[in-house]
């Protein structure tokens, strides 16, 4: 067996029972989307491959916001198979550097493969797929879907971003819809700007339903 499909193994087996936006099909859908951006730049496709497939093999908000989990299991797994030295520490580069709430921190050292595993992370958090994780999330953490009375807030901080209480709703202002002016690849923002107006008319419709157009949601 080749070394990508015995790593896909090992992620579809560990990723069996987590959460539905979390989970093996997830990572398929970044790993198929990471595949489609690589083909317009000048990139390691291997390293990106290694990348998208174990990126979320441990995120952090699982594992009481531990992010030194991701990265030891990934650079486990890959010590089973023969991948050289300078393809793992560029794979574990990107998972340590993926994440939303690492870019408020993230080095800006040019990393093109890193640049395209997260657009194709970043793809997933919108459109249609992005609203169903979304909701998916929030119903796995038990937050509500909306409340009038809970105003969306806008986050400089990576500690902000993670102690806030909200709603999924909030999350598309807090986070999803500021996501396509974040795109490092052209075509990434392409793909982006399409599946956002998508999430827009979501929320419009959303609110014409309830019959609540708050103010606030409308300030961004
Ligand atoms: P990152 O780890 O890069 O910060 P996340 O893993 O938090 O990104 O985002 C993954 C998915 O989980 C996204 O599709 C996002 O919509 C969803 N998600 C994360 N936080 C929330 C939240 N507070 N409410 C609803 N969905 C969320
Ligand atoms: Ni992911």
């Amino acid at each position: 067996m080749k070394i990508l499909e015995q790593v896909a193994r090992d992620v579809r087996n560990l990723l069996a029972g987590a959460e539905g936006g979390h989970d093996w099909w997830h990572t398929y859908r970044v790993w198929q989307n990471a595949l489609e951006l690589a083909k317009t730049e000048e990139v390691d496709v291997l390293t990106i491959e290694l990348a998208s497939l174990l990126h979320d093999v441990a995120d952090a908000k699982f594992h009481q916001g531990d992010e030194s989990k991701g990265p030891q299991l990934a650079g486990k797994i890959m010590d089973q198979y023969p991948i050289d030295d300078a393809t793992k520490s560029a794979v574990l580069e990107i998972i340590r550097n993926i994440s939303f709430k690492n870019s408020f921190d993230r080095e800006q050292r040019p990393n093109p493969e890193l640049n395209i595993v997260q657009d194709a992370d970043q793809l997933e958090a919108l459109g249609a797929i992005g609203i169903a994780r979304a909701f998916s999330y929030g119903g796995y953490i038990n937050q509500p879907i909306f409340d009038p009375e809970l105003p969306a807030k806008r986050f400089t901080s990576k500690k902000e971003y993670k102690n806030a209480r909200s709603t999924s709703i909030n999350h598309f202002y807090e986070k999803l819809l500021t996501l396509k002016d974040r795109m490092n690849t052209a075509r990434g923002r392409e793909l982006a700007e399409t599946r956002s107006q998508y999430m827009v008319s979501f929320l419009e419709q959303f609110y014409t339903e309830i019959g609540h157009v708050p103010g606030w949601h409308h300030s961004r």
